[in-house]
């Protein structure tokens, strides 16, 4: 029986996990922990454990203490506030994952996940499509701090056969927690202001194509490669997976067909330049023939999730 342990519980991606793993494996084998107390209280009903995952020493206790067989790394920095903390992004980045790592070199764990990120491309790599493999020169620190992530992931495979899996996530779109710091948050933030009718400023421009995900898609992804038997994981930096793809004048239009006009003002910021520095849509055959992925939501399906959770 495995024991999980999901680091950076309270953020986006985070709560829609623990909530999942805790259904299929039970509430009791899936302790949550977040660098922030207290916890949200969608995951208040499991254990939880307040913890920085720089802090070694009772990262290191806790897992012994509750006997803990894998880590699912989420902590982070995201793409836009990365930008300006660059120093704080990259020791969280990789020293995290480094933490975990090192345990599980030391085979005090079994499995490993930690997510890495579209944006590991830069605007050197083909924009439609982007491949699995193909040039990748990251131009954010966030970026930059994955790609080396995905890096050191495949050097303790090879080295020390720690069993670590990874997924590039897409922008991740969801209502039950609200996103943190990333480029791709806008899309999330669209459904708020339509919902209220309030005038929504969009930091992209209209026509900014990026590829993107529905939450329950995600977390299914995230499950069924930790749950894959471990031959059928070949690439041991990171699977590209794909979902969906639009602009912001896509999506609005597309919620506008539901909940009627909504009210836009497109005033691009800093984030524009990560946005146009990233691909519009992603190529995922890799993980479609080595662990099965498909995707399930698409655009009008999306919309409709979003606006049934957040009304
Ligand atoms: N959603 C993330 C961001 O915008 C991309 O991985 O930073």
């Amino acid at each position: 029986m495995s024991k999980i342990l999901v680091i950076g519980s309270s953020g986006q991606i985070g709560i829609d996990l623990v909530l999942e793993l805790r259904r299929r494996k039970g509430v009791n084998n899936v302790i949550a922990t977040d660098i922030k107390e207290p916890c949200p209280t969608l995951i208040s009903d499991g254990p939880f454990y307040q913890l920085d995952v720089l802090d070694k020493e009772k990262l290191e206790w806790l897992i012994q203490e509750e006997n803990i067989t894998e880590v699912y790394l989420l902590a982070a920095l995201l793409s836009a506030i990365a930008e300006q903390k660059p120093q704080a992004a990259w020791k969280l980045n990789m020293d995290g994952l480094l933490n975990i790592l090192e345990l599980g070199k030391q085979k005090k764990l079994k499995k490993i996940f930690w997510p890495s990120s579209i944006a590991v491309f830069g605007s050197n790599s083909p924009k439609l499509n982007t491949p699995q493999h193909t040039i990748m020169e990251p131009s954010t620190i966030y970026g930059i701090s994955k790609l080396a992530g995905e890096r050191w992931c495949e050097y303790y495979f090879n080295k020390f056969g720690v069993d670590v899996r990874s997924i590039r996530y897409p922008g991740l779109i969801s209502y039950k927690s609200k996103p943190g710091g990333g480029t791709t948050d806008y899309a999330i933030e669209i459904f708020e202001k339509a919902i209220n009718k309030e005038l929504f400023n969009c930091y992209l421009e209209k026509n900014t194509f990026l590829p993107m995900m529905y939450m329950d898609d995600a977390i299914r992804a995230t499950i069924e490669i930790m749950e894959a038997p471990p031959e059928k994981i070949k690439i041991r930096s990171s699977y590209n997976i794909a979902g969906t793809s639009f602009s912001p004048e896509e999506i609005a239009t597309e919620i506008e067909k539901e909940l009627g006009r909504i009210n836009i003002a497109y005033n691009p910021d800093f984030r524009q330049n990560i946005a146009d520095s990233w691909p519009d849509s992603i190529e995922d055959k890799y993980a479609r023939n080595d662990w099965g992925w498909s995707v399930f939501y698409d655009l009008p399906k999306i919309i409709k999730e979003m606006i049934k959770g957040m009304s």
